[in-house]
């Protein structure tokens, strides 16, 4: 018997009731790796990520993980198999305290035993999970409540991460934090699935490199064959050259 590929998409088309978004998505993800998207603002980034966590229902087409349709299925259910996406905008409970918020990460997760053995990993991984635990996250600034958020969704112990822009708002430093948090969370054996809009250093870090435009994948390969394609850095890249000068040789 052939091998299952892990994560496929196949000819995908989906959008919101006003024409399609997505206009036959074909794309494969590798298990174990960091497959980062870029392109063009509403080329359709968040929302080939939506369909994938079951937020966006395709109309055609179809997304299997380990041999399982996914098109159909709830975002709960879609959890449950072990796909979790961070939430683009700021979902912490702000009169909440940190550590609570990290908790109710685990909501799916009924024994205490397990709960309390994935808090102590994460504590090492995120310090400030442990350094602020009692205080509510709503004092947190921006990029702390997102390496916060990175934290809850790690207590689902996922097998595939899914990150909206998750460098959008940060400071130099957390950008490098998050950057390098994403890379620990790859080496623990978690697949990565991300839509960065500061592009090359997304590449840099990805296995994988995909450019959508127009609801089509335009482009497919390593991480470094997109961020060296010559078409590609002209019309996707040349954004954040001048960031690349700045603050990019960290990535
Ligand atoms: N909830 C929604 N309802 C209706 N249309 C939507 C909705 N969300 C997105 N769209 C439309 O779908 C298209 C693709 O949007 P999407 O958010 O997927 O783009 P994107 O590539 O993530 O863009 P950006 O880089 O700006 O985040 C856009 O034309 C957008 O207006
Ligand atoms: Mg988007």
């Amino acid at each position: 018997m052939p091998d299952i590929p892990f994560l496929t998409f196949e000819g995908v088309i989906a959008g919101y009731g006003g024409g399609d978004v997505l206009k036959g998505v074909d794309l494969e993800v590798s298990a174990g790796g960091i497959t980062c998207i870029v392109g063009p603002n509403g080329s359709g980034k968040s929302t080939l990520l939506k369909a994938l966590s079951g937020l966006v229902k395709p109309r055609q087409g179809a997304i299997h993980f380990k041999g399982v349709n996914l098109v159909g299925r709830s975002p709960r259910e879609i959890l449950r198999l072990g796909i979790v996406q961070v939430p683009q905008n700021h979902s912490l409970f702000r009169e909440m305290t940190v550590q609570q918020n990290v908790e109710l990460g685990a909501f799916l997760e009924r024994d205490r035993g397990v709960i309390a053995e994935r808090l102590e990993r994460i504590r090492a991984l995120f310090p400030i999970v442990a350094e602020r635990a009692d205080d509510k996250a709503g004092s947190l600034s921006g990029g702390q409540q997102r390496l916060v958020e990175f934290a809850r969704c790690l207590m689902l112990d996922p097998q595939v991460v899914v990150l909206d822009e998750p460098s959008m708002g940060l400071d130099p430093k957390t950008l490098r934090l998050m950057f390098a948090t994403v890379r620990q969370m790859n080496e623990a054996g978690r697949t990565i699935v991300l839509v960065e809009q500061n592009a090359r250093q997304g590449l840099k870090l990805a296995s994988t490199g995909v450019v959508l435009e127009n609801g089509r994948v335009r482009l497919a390969g390593s991480g470094a064959e997109v961020l060296h394609n010559p078409e590609i850095g002209a019309l996707y890249l040349g954004g954040s050259l001048e960031e690349a000068a700045t603050g990019g040789q960290h990535g």
